[in-house]
């Protein structure tokens, strides 16, 4: 078993997609261990993000990430649960991610890319002690 952190971010909140997409997480076999509905702020950003603090696009990010709540949840399955939800979001630009795929269903820009979902196993652990610490 194993388990990653996903966010359905503010723009999914706002377009009212988040049980669109927790569904096609449960549909696929996997089980939701923790959700709830945050305004994530700069300094719980900056460590979520903190491989991307100082890129050129880190500002965009985080005024997207903090604009509106976003839907934070622990997801688990069998190993390598991240790659199984990665899969099902697609490639990070929703304008070059397939039919299919979360993020190339419903998805124009790069930055309004609806979801997050760790990147491995050692991210998701991570991850997960930012926003469950304890969990
Ligand atoms: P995420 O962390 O949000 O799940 O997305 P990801 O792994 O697919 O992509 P990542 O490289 O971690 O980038 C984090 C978020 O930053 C925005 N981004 N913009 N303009 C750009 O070149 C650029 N690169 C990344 C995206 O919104 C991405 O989700
Ligand atoms: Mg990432």
């Amino acid at each position: 078993m194993s388990r990653t952190l996903v966010i359905c971010k503010p723009d999914a909140v706002e377009r009212g997609l988040v049980g669109e997409i927790l569904n096609r997480f449960e549909r696929k076999g996997l089980t939701i261990a923790a959700a709830e509905l945050r305004l994530l702020d700069g300094d719980t950003l900056a460590q979520h993000y903190e491989e991307h603090v100082g890129k050129g696009f880190y500002d965009d990010l985080v005024a997207f990430m903090s604009r509106s709540p976003a839907l934070v949840a622990v997801i688990e399955g069998p190993d390598d649960t991240f790659a199984i939800v990665r899969t099902l979001m697609g490639p990070t630009n929703p304008a070059e991610a397939p039919p299919g795929t979360i993020r190339g269903d419903f998805g124009t820009i790069m930055t309004e890319n609806l979801v997050h979902g760790s990147d491995a196993n050692e991210s998701a652990e991570r991850e997960i002690g930012i926003f469950f610490p304890g969990l």
